[in-house]
């Protein structure tokens, strides 16, 4: 691998607040050690399209409290094809630029890795996603501040719920993990909190949420994610148990969208820093295929494979503690 004199970053997949905060501190490393930074518009569909834009130390001002992306962000068809690659590594040496920072989740990293292995050219992944689902680091970037943004909705909630003694199902986002939901399910003091690691069963819902009116509760949250498999969906849930506890008055809330957005909390901007500038370090010391992420609070690395194979798995104590706060 030759010097590295130009290096590229993208946030691809959906976004994550601090990705900004993340974009800030590659482009304000690669100024630190005098390396040309581009930034790539829309991730893997802007690197096939070419669309580039030369970044400055002060190109990222007035960024690292933004939630989004400035850089955009999508999932792209097109980097699926071998032509679609063959063009981003065309447009890639057209440019000169030696390597590339990928900010996003375990699917743009795949796509870092297919190329890598077609083109050998040099990547570092910078784990960003809401939903922590990636093994080799503690904390994606992103998924505290949607952890606090759930709990104060979920908060929020309970103030309705509590004066019209109804029952509520919120539904958190995480279609594969239950991250979000199991510990936004503890902080919120959720009555029941359903993952779809663990298949909770219709049957024990009902039991928990009889238990929980002959303890003497008027109302009740369900947290529910939204890859949870114990009913088809939220909606559906909520109706089977209004069918099957008629005393109850259920409501249904879908967070959705909002948990991606807003200010990024502090952990994620520091979270986002640290990584940053471990990225471009390892990329201008030579090294490549590897996730930046934090064990222990310490940022180490992880090879992209096994970051993408991988199970970051939830901590199922967490449910337990929970079962016994319900009492
Ligand atoms: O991966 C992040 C995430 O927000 C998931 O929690 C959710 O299932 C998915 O993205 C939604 O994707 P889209 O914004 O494409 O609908």
């Amino acid at each position: 691998m030759g010097k590295i004199k130009k290096i590229a970053v993208m946030t691809s997949g959906g976004d994550a607040p601090g990705m900004n905060a993340a974009i800030r501190s590659v482009v304000r490393t690669c100024a630190y050690y005098s390396t040309e930074c581009v930034g790539i518009y829309r991730g893997y569909q802007g690197l096939v399209e070419a669309d580039f834009i030369n970044l400055t130390a002060r190109s990222v001002n007035n960024i690292i409290h933004k939630g989004g992306t400035i850089l955009k962000t999508a999932r792209s068809t097109a980097f699926r094809t071998e032509e679609g690659r063959k063009k981003a590594y065309e447009n890639l040496k057209e440019n000169e630029i030696d390597a590339l920072v990928v900010i996003g989740g375990d699917g743009s990293f795949t796509g870092g890795v297919v190329f890598n292995q077609e083109y050998n050219f040099p990547i570092i992944g910078i784990p960003g996603t809401i939903d922590n689902d990636i093994y080799g680091t503690t904390h994606t970037i992103g998924y505290d501040t949607a952890l606090n943004t759930a709990v104060e909705a979920i908060d929020k909630i309970r103030d309705t719920a509590s004066s019209h003694n109804r029952l509520f199902f919120v539904e958190v986002m995480g279609r594969d993990a239950g991250f979000i939901a199991l510990n936004a399910g503890v902080g919120a003091g959720a009555e029941e909190i359903l993952i779809p690691e663990e298949d909770l069963g219709l049957d024990r819902l009902l039991e928990s949420l009889k238990k929980s009116r002959r303890a003497g509760k008027s109302s009740s949250i369900v947290v529910v994610s939204e890859g949870d498999k114990t009913g088809k969906n939220v909606f559906e849930l909520a109706d089977y148990v209004e069918e099957n506890l008629p005393n109850y008055e259920a409501r249904v809330s879908v967070l959705g969208h909002m948990q991606r957005g807003g200010s990024p909390s502090c952990f994620d901007r520091v979270l986002a820093s640290r990584l940053g500038v471990k990225a471009v370090e390892l990329l201008i010391d030579g090294q490549t295929n590897l996730m930046v992420g934090l064990q222990n609070n310490e940022v180490q690395t992880t090879s992209l494979e096994k970051a993408i194979k991988g199970q970051h798995t939830i901590d199922k104590e967490l449910l337990r503690v929970s079962d016994i706060m319900t009492i």
